[in-house]
Order: C-alpha cells, then structure tokens, then sequence
C-alpha cells in the first residue's frame, strides 16, 4: 500500500512537472520533432519581402498573386492555389522558384533566382503546412 501510493506520488510529481515545463518545452519539442520549424514570420516573409513582393502586392499583383502576407498568399493567384500545405512539391509557387536554366517562367524572373538553401527553405516550409 504504502509502496502504491509513493508511487503515486511520484507519478503526481512528475505530471506536475511535465504541467508546469509544458509550455516552455512546447516550442522546442516541436522544434526538434519537425527537424528546424520554418514558419512564414521568421523565415519566409523576408524571402518574399526581398525577391517577390516588388511585383507581387497591390491593386494589380504579377499573376493575381499578393505575396505581401499570409492571407494573401492563401488566396491563390489567378491560376488558384500556390500552394498546397504538406504537398511540398504541389503547386506553382515551389515549381516556379525551382532552379531550370533557360525556362520562362521562372521567379523572381531574370537573373536574381532564389539560393537552393532558400528553395530548401520554402519548400520545408510548405511541408510542414506553411503557417
Ligand atoms: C519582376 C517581377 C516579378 C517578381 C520579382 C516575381 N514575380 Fe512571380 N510573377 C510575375 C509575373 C509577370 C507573373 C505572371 C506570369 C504569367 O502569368 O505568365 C508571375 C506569376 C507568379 C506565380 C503564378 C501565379 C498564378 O496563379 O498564376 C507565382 C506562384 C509566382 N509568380 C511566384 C513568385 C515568387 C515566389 C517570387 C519571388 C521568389 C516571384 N514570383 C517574384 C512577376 C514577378
């Protein structure tokens, strides 16, 4: 009996630690499990900020595509969705930043292409649901 309840109280001990650290280890735990999260307000708005948004923001956005936030980028462009969160290699946005010398349609288009550790970037972040 006495063995059960120390038990007990151990396991309450320990619950109750894992309570109280819950919400500071939640971030890194997540962390650690995605493999480097990658979320669109610390890695990739400043990607799009630099390379896309010139052309991709206001009345009449390149392609119907505000990239300027979030919600915008969810709307889709006039082909519709960019992107789909979890299909990494769904969608135009991906497709279109992918390094293919000589093709038209790539973006940004010209000579200032993305690096492959930003294509990297953006395409786990879409795999990890792109929030
Ligand atoms: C210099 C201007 C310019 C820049 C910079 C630029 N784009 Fe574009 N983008 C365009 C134009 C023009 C189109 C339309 C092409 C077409 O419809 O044939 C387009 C279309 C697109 C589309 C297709 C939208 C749809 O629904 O058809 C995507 C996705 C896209 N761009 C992504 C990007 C990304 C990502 C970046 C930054 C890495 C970027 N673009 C930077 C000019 C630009």
């Amino acid at each position: 009996m006495t063995r059960l309840n120390l038990k007990h109280a151990v396991a309450r001990k320990v619950l109750l630690n894992a309570l109280v650290c819950a919400a500071a280890l939640m971030a890194p735990v997540t962390a650690l499990a995605d493999d480097k999260s990658v979320t669109y307000q610390d890695q990739i708005k400043p990607i799009f900020d630099q390379h896309c948004v010139e052309c991709h923001e206001g009345w009449f956005p390149k392609g119907g595509l505000r990239m300027d936030s979030l919600e915008n980028l969810r709307e889709g462009g006039k082909n519709g969705p960019s992107y789909f969160a979890g299909k990494p290699d769904k969608g135009r946005l991906i497709n279109m930043i992918k390094q293919v010398p000589g093709r038209f349609s790539q973006m940004p288009p010209g000579e200032k292409s993305l690096t492959e550790a930003q294509y990297q970037l953006i395409r786990r972040w879409i795999e990890q649901g792109a929030r």
